[in-house]
């Protein structure tokens, strides 16, 4: 496996393989990696010839009051996980690396960015669109495989590679989740044992809404159910749940008649958990 910190090294990695006809696959992490990156990493190598890690915690999608400091880090575990996944490459550079000399350009995708977790977080998505526009630059890979767990950032992303027609293939891998079904984060670590026990609440109330979704299309009912099932978590500090449209994000009301998407953005303590679920309707408009 080839570790390369500079943009310069990973280009002729990349330079090589190509050249030879393979296909790139990349997949971007902020490192600390769980399974959930895991099974980004084993979805590149089955889509693609040669599989280039990411490994960078980006400082421009934190805001001043967020976890930048604090992020989880643990770079020779990352490396003995990727190796043994089998990854050719892995580009870790450090933060000069990406952004020593760089001016203020940026890439904002505004539809999609200052919405939900955008409006709570403002300038990270316009942080992710800019650090992954560069990281498409720099490796130039054929499909790059991000998780549906960050749903408004797979939304984005693609949205993005389509508007500025970006030549490269966005894949969306399933999230992964614990035995008790707590979605997979590099964060859950820095969860209490209490907090940690609690978390469980996110996927249970996803669960009760797709339940509820079989017996009402009533989106207030829905949205009643989601939350019930989170109060059940008394340190749990509910700061979003939304229903969206799944593929646009756009708004609803009324009752639910294709498919839409529940997102959560939940607090424990220090640490903030999202979550997602795609929840269909038991009658779908004709
Ligand atoms: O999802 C993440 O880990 C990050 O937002 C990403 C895509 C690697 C960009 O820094």
């Amino acid at each position: 496996m080839q570790i390369c910190s500079t943009k310069g090294a990973i280009r002729d990695v990349v330079r090589d393989w190509k050249r030879n006809g393979e296909t790139v696959g990349l997949v971007p992490t902020m490192g600390f990696l769980h399974e959930g990156h895991l099974s980004l990493v084993r979805r590149a190598k089955a889509e693609c010839d040669r599989v280039v890690v990411s490994v960078f915690v980006n400082p421009t999608q934190f805001g001043p009051n967020e976890d930048l400091e604090t992020y989880p880090r643990d770079e020779q575990r990352d490396l003995r996980l990727l190796e043994a996944e089998g990854v050719d490459a892995v580009f870790m550079p450090d933060v000069d690396e990406m952004y020593a000399g760089v001016g203020d350009t940026h890439v904002e995708v505004p539809g999609l960015s200052g919405i939900l977790q955008g409006a709570l977080r403002p300038g990270h998505f316009r942080g992710v669109a800019t650090v992954v526009t560069k990281l498409f630059n720099i490796v130039g890979p054929d499909k790059a495989v991000f998780g549906e767990k960050d749903y408004q950032q797979l939304a984005m992303i693609r949205q993005m590679v389509n508007d500025l027609d970006m030549s490269v293939e966005v894949i969306g891998n399933p999230t992964v989740r614990e035995p008790d079904g707590l979605a997979m984060s590099s964060r859950n670590v820095r969860l209490s044992p209490d907090h940690r026990a609690q978390a469980v609440a996110l996927n249970r109330s996803l669960k009760a809404a797709q339940d509820c979704a079989l017996s009402t299309s009533d989106l207030t009912e829905i949205d009643r159910v989601i939350r019930a099932a989170l109060a059940k978590a008394p340190d749990a500090e509910v700061r979003s749940v939304d229903i969206r449209d799944a593929k646009t994000l756009a708004e609803l009301s009324g009752n639910l008649v294709a498919d839409a998407v529940v997102l959560l953005v939940v607090r424990f303590g220090p640490v903030v958990l999202i979550d997602q679920k795609v929840i269909s309707p038991s009658h779908p408009a004709p």
